[in-house]
């Protein structure tokens, strides 16, 4: 029985606190869109790890990684991670698999990138910056280069002349320092020795794994509005974050997923622009953002804070076919009077229960708030659902009434530990059977 974990917001939702804890059940853990613009942090005791390309599975011992088809991949990015995760003690060795259909992050991803968010000036959509955009947009345009292509690269290749030609039209677009593409090509191509050791058809790998009995879990990257398709388009990533990128992005098939859990902070973020209709501009919502230290952890930017959306949490149950939610830093909302739920949007002279296609709508969209009374003792660092306040256990019953479905997981603290399984639900369901890996 594999597990997927999604996403159901504008990222950073906690996904690599849930993965970390999920993995000593799994054997493989699998990314299968996006890049290094993700920022999965996993606190183990005094030790912060941030995980961009890599799954998050890597830090426990045993557990093999998977990169997809569906992700792109920075090679500098890549070793760079790899050498900052031998510094703290992991070792990444021959427990990784990357796509050999995987697109690769070019230098001049970057530079187009820049160049396109400057001349969008107001309407810019406050990209990470790491060449993401661009690299998707070579790949639609059958112009990307593969991870697998840089195995038979000649001199006057197939790949020499895409790249010659990538970098004569940066070259156009910039109008500026001219590149020379063959040192893009040579350098490259010099990463393949690097490389090749953990490269593959991640397909046939996977098909393996499942008939062997083995259990993936699939690792979403950003959130389900950031999705290229179900997202708040324009100001979206450029994957399919939602649980139907998984099968595309790794080449297996829709049975192969098996469960899904959404997951959701107790309250809401966003990163960059576009519309956030529950967003909180005063003092409240500097309050949540310090007191749950919402900074980008790739970027460092201040997080945009509000209110939780359960009319965004529906449309990301609909449309990943969510079976339960994962809800994540509850602790955050401690100490508040009184903690608004949005259930609808007011739009113009109609009340909106469905999440809107357009950007521009959402833009317009007025949240409509149902009010619940804080709680006064902390939930902080609480394990066990019976030492709850009420208030919370009533905040956290609301909220999944709202969302239409059980919260199978709580979380109170980013350590690992400040968990709180319910029990009967579906991870603890899940949980008991699998079997344990003895070196978790
Ligand atoms: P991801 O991108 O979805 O993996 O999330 P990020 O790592 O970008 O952001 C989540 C942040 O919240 C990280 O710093 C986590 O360590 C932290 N975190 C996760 N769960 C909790 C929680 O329950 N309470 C608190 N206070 N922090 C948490
Ligand atoms: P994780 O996996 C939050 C946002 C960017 C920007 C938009 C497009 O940590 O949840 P891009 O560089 O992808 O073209 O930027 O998407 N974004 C994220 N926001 N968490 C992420 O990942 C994000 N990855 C991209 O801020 O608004
Ligand atoms: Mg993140």
């Amino acid at each position: 029985m594999n597990i997927a974990v999604i996403g159901t917001q504008w990222g950073d939702e906690g996904k690599g606190k849930i993965v970390d804890l999920l993995t000593p059940n799994v054997s493989i853990v699998a990314r299968y869109q996006g890049g290094h613009n993700a920022g999965h942090t996993v606190r183990v005791g005094s030790d912060q790890f941030v995980l961009h390309l890599l799954p998050s599975g890597i830090l426990r011992r045993g557990v093999r990684c998977v990169i997809g088809n569906g992700v792109v991949v920075d090679p500098v990015a890549l070793f760079s991670e790899i050498e900052t995760l031998g510094k703290q003690g992991v070792e990444v060795g021959d427990r990784l698999l990357i796509s050999d259909r995987a697109h690769l992050i070019l230098p001049y991803h970057r530079e187009l990138e820049e160049l396109a968010e400057k001349r969008r000036g107001d309407r810019k959509i406050g990209t990470t910056a790491r060449g993401i955009g661009p690299a998707y947009e070579d790949k639609a345009g059958r112009r990307g280069v593969r991870v697998g292509d840089l195995a038979n690269a000649v001199e006057g290749g197939d790949l020499a002349s895409i790249i010659q030609e990538n970098v004569a039209a940066r070259n156009r677009a910039l109008k500026v320092g001219d590149k020379d593409w063959r040192t893009v090509y040579q350098d490259i191509c010099a990463t393949w020795h690097r490389l090749e050791r953990w490269v593959g058809d991640v397909s046939v790998s996977l098909m393996q794994a499942f008939e062997s009995g083995e259990t993936v879990l699939f690792e979403g990257a950003q959130g389900t509005m950031l999705d290229i398709d179900h997202g708040s388009y324009p100001f979206v990533s450029s994957s399919s974050a939602t649980a139907g990128g998984i099968c595309t992005g790794l080449g297996i098939g829709p049975r192969r997923v098996g469960t899904v859990l959404g997951i959701a902070k107790a309250y809401i973020t966003r990163v960059g622009e576009g519309p956030l209709p529950t967003e909180l501009h005063g003092e409240t919502g500097e309050q949540l953002r310090e007191a749950g230290q919402e900074y980008g952890a790739s970027t460092g930017r201040p997080r945009r804070c509000g209110w939780y959306d359960a009319v965004a949490a529906r449309y990301a149950v609909r449309v990943n076919g969510l079976d339960a939610l994962a809800v994540t830093k509850l602790d955050v909302l401690d100490g508040l009077e009184e903690i608004p739920l949005c259930t609808a949007y007011r739009y113009g002279d109609s009340v909106l229960t469905e999440f809107p296609s357009r950007g521009q709508s959402l833009s317009d969209c007025q949240p409509v708030y149902e009010r619940l009374p804080g709680w006064s003792r902390p939930t902080a660092g609480v394990r066990r659902y019976d030492d709850l306040p009420l208030e919370a256990k009533a905040y956290l019953d609301r909220l999944a009434e709202v969302t239409g479905v059980p919260i199978a997981l709580i979380s109170t603290g980013s350590d690992r530990a400040d968990t709180i399984l319910i029990r009967d639900g579906l991870i603890d369901k899940w949980q008991s059977g699998r079997p344990r890996s003895p070196e978790s």
